[in-house]
């Protein structure tokens, strides 16, 4: 999902409003430092130009074979460019129907609040796929819909009447498709068994340590162990034995308070409710005047019933999700499970906000095929990053000891707990990615224009730090780090900056990026990670499309591919006018990709994927070799 900015919001007014400016901050000391020290690349985050790497450059190019691509350049068409030798199919698109009883897309009423409940939901994000029972399932966060996009009839971008109202509700949540490989084409299996519409109104499980906590009780759920749908899922992660997670990230913005607020301070929205953003008004939704469970001023529990992450059985259609309260309750990006040598199950998790935090989640039973499995995410440990200037770090405990927060509220107010340990503000993290082929995790800080300037909305100091070195940093970086001795349990771990993004033709210091960044690669805002089997990172961005100013020739938004060791990267792919690259995921043989176009003409500047006239709708495309090779 695009920066807060892009709804019509007015929680950074109200951020603006309450955090004062802080005391200068050591800037050019932090900034030399993260770029001079010898990291994992062996001194290649010196900035510059590419051309003044030297020895990095040559074995750069000596490991060029890992790409099956050449690399292609920037563009600002409204189409989807891959190298010479692939080809797009675009797979599934919002709207397109699940069942044959549900209506194709009208292109006029773009569709109604039952012709979308039996359609796959708006603005595709995570995905992933899950072979099961001789089929291919594919399981996809549909994260939020752009009001003027999916409405004609939208003013400001927000929602007008019920249906309409309805009809974005219903475009939200996951959609669970079978897919398959038929006449040449990768395609929906309409009518399958397995094919199911989670939305905001399918019934869920609350579990772990805040299930049943007062804070989670409701007039309509006195128990605090139900709850209702999920909503704006971003990223996802999928377990070891085989379910997959929703990210439940900017669940706030569709609450709202019908309190009388003329007065600065409206009491229904309590300082709790501030941390994590809701608001007295919604981005446009609507949801509180079909469902009053979204009026904090009625139900001010409601909010804290969303945040979490979300399991859910793609094999079973009947199967009721579980939000799991012990992976912590934030702003949720995706959530990246690796299985520890122990056997334990390792999550490791950002939080998308500006000067936020990353965290891990270890759990204390292990993972073995074919046994139960119900306790790992429920009952574990959950960490928060505290990175040093000096490359090394440590994952701090929340526990009611370092907190001093009671076991249940560190898991509803997480943000808060994480705060209360001096964690290390962050440059909104986004997606987490493990190298499956060394003990070492990427992460996107996307960009934060508040790094330097103010603090985040708990009142932590976001002065420059070792991973986030750059003040109103408005093209983002990639930090890692490696586990102590290999162990994703470790209490330290060490890191680098695998890349800081930049732009070298407008500027010559910290802002031109790492010297992996180049006039012929450049980007801006990396968001979607994630490794592909052979050991690559793949690198999606979801940033400024303006291609002008600080951003001059960056063109769209776009997925570029890293190595891990060399410090290389290439572009892929480039997608259609005011999109995001968000979504990846492969075909069990790695002879397709999948990848996620979200928000295409989100400002009235698109025709994709149909051209013409129609409206822009987000959609996954299939991206194939044409000599049936295998993609990445
Ligand atoms: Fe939904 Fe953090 O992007
Ligand atoms: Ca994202
Ligand atoms: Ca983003």
């Amino acid at each position: 999902m695009k920066d807060n900015e892009n709804h019509t919001l007015t929680f950074d007014e109200f951020d603006e409003m309450v955090n004062p400016r802080p005391e200068e901050c050591d800037f050019d000391r932090i900034v030399e430092s993260a770029l001079s020290r010898r990291g994992f690349l062996g001194g290649v985050m010196a900035f510059g130009s590419f051309a003044a790497l030297g020895g990095s450059l040559t074995s750069a190019e000596a490991a060029s074979s890992r790409f099956a691509y050449d690399q292609i350049g920037t563009s600002t068409a409204d189409e989807v460019i891959v190298p010479n030798g692939y080809k797009v199919d675009v797979m599934m698109r919002w709207g397109d129907p699940m069942w044959s009883d549900g209506a194709e897309f009208d292109h006029a009423t773009r569709g109604t609040a039952a012709s979308q409940e039996r359609a796959f939901g708006d603005n595709t994000d995570g995905m992933d796929v899950f072979p099961h029972d001789g089929k291919l399932l594919l399981v996809v966060n549909n994260e939020y819909t752009n009001r003027s996009i999916i409405s004609a009839n939208a003013v400001d971008n927000r929602l007008v009447g019920e249906d309409d109202i309805a009809k974005g509700m219903m475009a939200h949540g996951v959609s669970v498709v079978e897919i398959a490989f038929v006449d040449g084409k990768w395609q929906m299996v309409k009518d399958s068994p397995y094919n199911r519409r989670i939305t905001p109104n399918t019934e869920m499980d609350l579990t772990g340590p805040a299930a049943g906590h007062d804070l989670l009780k409701t007039d309509a759920d006195p128990t605090g162990m139900k709850t209702l749908g999920t909503w704006n899922n971003c990223g996802n992660g999928k377990t070891p034995w085989g379910t997959y997670l929703a990210c439940e990230e900017n669940f706030n913005g569709y609450f709202s308070s019908s309190e009388d607020v003329q007065n600065d301070d409206p009491k229904s929205i309590t300082p709790a409710m501030k941390r994590y953003g809701v608001n007295t008004e919604d981005w446009g939704y609507g949801w509180a005047e079909i469902d009053e469970r979204f009026d904090v001023a009625k139900h001010p529990n409601e909010p804290n019933r969303a945040g979490y992450i979300v399991e859910i059985d793609p094999t079973d259609p009947a199967s009721t999700p579980k939000k799991r309260t012990a992976l912590g309750r934030f702003k949720h990006e995706n959530a990246e499970a690796v299985v520890n040598g122990d056997g334990r199950v390792v999550v490791y998790m950002g939080d998308d906000e500006r000067g936020e935090f990353v965290y891990r989640y270890v759990s204390n039973g292990v993972f073995a095929p074919g046994a139960p499995t119900d306790d790992l995410l429920t009952d574990g440990v959950l960490y928060v990053a505290k990175f040093s200037d000096n490359g090394t770090g440590a994952w701090v405990a929340l526990t009611p000891e370092t907190t001093g927060m009671d076991h249940a509220e560190i898991h509803i107010h997480s943000r808060q707990a994480g705060s209360a340990v001096g964690a290390t503000t962050m440059d909104r993290p986004e997606w987490i990615a493990a190298n499956p082929k060394a003990p070492e995790v990427y992460c996107c800080l996307t960009n934060n224009k508040n790094r330097g300037v103010k603090p985040n909305a708990g009142g932590d100091d976001t002065a420059v730090n070792g991973p986030n070195p750059r003040e109103k940093n408005n093209y983002g970086q990639i930090v890692r780090w490696r586990p102590d001795g290999g162990d994703h349990t470790a209490p330290g771990f060490t890191w680098d900056l695998y890349v800081l993004a930049g732009n070298p033709t407008v500027h010559s210091d910290a802002y031109a990026g790492s010297s992996n960044v180049n006039a012929d690669n450049m980007f801006n805002s990396p968001d979607g990670l994630k490794f592909d089997s052979n050991g690559l990172v793949w690198i999606q961005t979801d940033g400024s499309y303006k291609n002008e100013g600080d951003f001059a020739g960056q063109g769209n938004n776009q997925m570029l591919a890293g190595d891990p060791v060399t410090g290389e990267i290439r572009r892929f792919m480039v997608g259609p006018n005011e999109c995001e690259i968000t979504g990846l995921t492969w075909s069990p043989d790695r002879r397709t990709m999948f990848v996620g176009i979200q928000h295409p003409g989100e400002r009235g500047n698109s025709h994709w994927p149909e051209g013409g006239d129609s409206v822009p709708r987000s959609a996954i495309i299939a991206v194939t070799r044409e000599d049936g090779g295998l993609v990445g």
